[in-house]
């Protein structure tokens, strides 16, 4: 029998109330289930909410570095569960299993990084225009968080928002994707148990219609924080606007690989392949589009296509396995349907296009790594995201014309020039126009000590992730203080 989890709502580890559940099962072989959780419903939502916000007024006068004591803990548990917790990941989300474990080293890298940040937090004081005065600026929380999050970083993602949330001062009501809800559960349970009071964190499982669409449009809530595609992120955008809750959407890319004449070529082909096929090319981050230059062209896509046919598909948990399945049918049959489009559109294919169901492979939604070339950028397969492993293969004459054509969808999240030329690198720094660029390496790979976060399409409000303009923005806002300790009244602005 499968194992069950529980919502946990303040403090307690609880069913739905209406009882209903729902089933993650393992997307390498789909009759394989990983574990049942509640299907939730608005009475436990507002019953978390609710106790977030209850939390919530003790939770904020907790010191800051104490706080950062507790996720402190958490790293430190985390460490000593990352193998158990990688294994699990893999099993429910299908990725393999160093990249499994390399999932639970983000939220660890996170955490260490967030708890730290307990005794930082810092703000501006600065000399006021009038005698016997003083100013700062001080990062206050801004209250309940509802953190929804997808199914591709079933730890790391969560990680990302709620350690910083919780070093702030804020209160948490998190959603997981339903496809990964295991891992969010034993994930949550560690950070739960390392110390924190109850109500602080709050997990709620459901349906993303059912649950994630009332929690995003919860009257109780002082921000939304969610990850996932830009359809939804738009649509949560629109709940939000309406009542008026601030929210923070990290969504799509379609993100490219410039390849240059003078490219190191092998280290682009590494790259170009762990880009576009790590993960399944299910990250936000992955390379869709390989731009490469006319006089390399014919040469790296040889090489390239030769590289992707050898990638051996399977159970993530494997040793031998490159690349494991898709998340669920659903995100087969969409991928499957996107490389019928490109066929139609006219472009190459060059190696797979097809479903792979061979022996073991046919309990599990796997797809042959997928190359299309002589791709126009005006294609649909150049221009939308897919989230699976398929990539187009691109043509250019210059460098000009590979960033424009860089540029030339409607999302902006990683983008990523291979060449050895001092100058077109720092052009394609300056002009490339997304919110992470890389320099002779993948698109893949952000670290957490850094903003994470796209422009158009690929995202809304605040940045992800640590340092200057990351999280921190997202879940604080600034309270400015004025103290007089003159005495008088003194008048900004107004001359005697
Ligand atoms: C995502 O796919 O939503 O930069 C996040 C990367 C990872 C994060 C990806 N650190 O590829």
């Amino acid at each position: 029998m499968p194992k069950k989890y529980k919502n946990l709502i303040n403090g307690r580890w609880a069913d739905a109330s209406s009882k209903e559940t729902i089933e993650s099962s393992n997307p390498a072989n789909d009759s394989d289930i990983v574990g049942i959780v509640p299907s939730s419903g608005k009475k436990d939502i507002d019953a978390a909410v609710d106790a977030a916000r209850k939390a919530f007024n003790s939770w904020r006068l907790v010191p800051a570095p104490k706080r950062g004591e507790i996720i402190f803990k958490a790293a430190e548990a985390l460490v000593k569960r990352k193998a158990e917790l990688g294994k699990l990941v893999t099993k429910e989300m299908g990725k393999v299993l160093k990249e499994g474990l390399g999932d639970v080293q983000e939220a660890i890298d996170m955490a260490y990084f967030m708890a730290g940040e307990g005794r930082r937090l810092s703000g501006e004081t600065v000399p006021s225009e009038l005698s016997n005065k003083d100013c700062k600026s001080i990062r206050v929380p801004k209250g309940v968080f509802g953190l929804i999050t997808p199914w591709n970083f079933p730890t790391a993602i969560p990680a990302w928002k709620i350690f910083p949330a919780l070093i702030s001062g804020n209160t948490v009501v998190f959603k997981p994707s339903s496809y990964t809800p295991v891992s969010a559960t034993v994930l949550v349970d560690i950070i739960n148990s390392a110390g924190l009071p109850p109500g602080v964190l709050n997990l709620v499982h459901g349906l993303g219609e059912a649950t994630g669409e009332y929690l995003a449009s919860h009257k109780g809530l002082d921000g939304v924080s969610f990850t996932g595609s830009s359809s939804v992120g738009a649509k949560l955008a629109s709940i939000c606007a309406l009542s008026g809750t601030e929210i923070t959407c990290e969504m799509g890319g379609k993100n490219p690989i410039i390849i240059m004449h003078d490219a190191d070529l092998s280290l682009a082909l590494e790259g170009a392949l762990w880009a576009a096929f790590g993960t399944t090319g299910q990250r936000c981050t992955a390379a869709s589009r390989i731009i490469v230059h006319e006089k390399v062209y014919n040469k790296f896509l040889a090489l390239f296509t030769a590289k992707a046919k050898k990638l051996r598909l399977g159970d993530g948990l494997k040793p031998t396995t490159d690349v494991g399945p898709l998340i669920n049918e659903g995100q087969m049959q969409r991928v499957l349907r996107y490389i019928d489009i490109g066929k139609k559109e006219g472009a190459r294919l060059m190696c797979g296009g097809k479903r792979a169901a061979g022996g073991a492979l046919k309990k599990g939604f796997f797809i042959e790594p997928t190359v299309f070339a002589d791709v126009a950028p005006s294609m649909r397969i150049a221009k939308e995201e897919i989230f699976g492993p398929v990539v187009s293969v691109i043509k250019v004459k210059s460098l000009k014309e590979a960033i424009d054509t860089a540029n030339g969808t409607d999302y902006g999240l990683s983008s990523s020039i291979y060449t050895r030329d001092v100058n077109a690198s720092a052009v394609a720094e300056r002009d490339l126009n997304s919110g992470i660029v890389y320099i002779n390496a993948p698109t893949i790979g952000a670290e957490i000590q850094l903003p994470f976060g796209g422009i158009k399409k690929s995202g809304l409000g605040h940045k992800e992730a640590g340092g200057r303009g990351g999280a921190l923005d997202t879940f604080t806002t600034w309270k400015v203080v004025y103290r007089d300790f003159s005495g008088s009244l003194q008048k900004a602005q107004i001359e005697d």
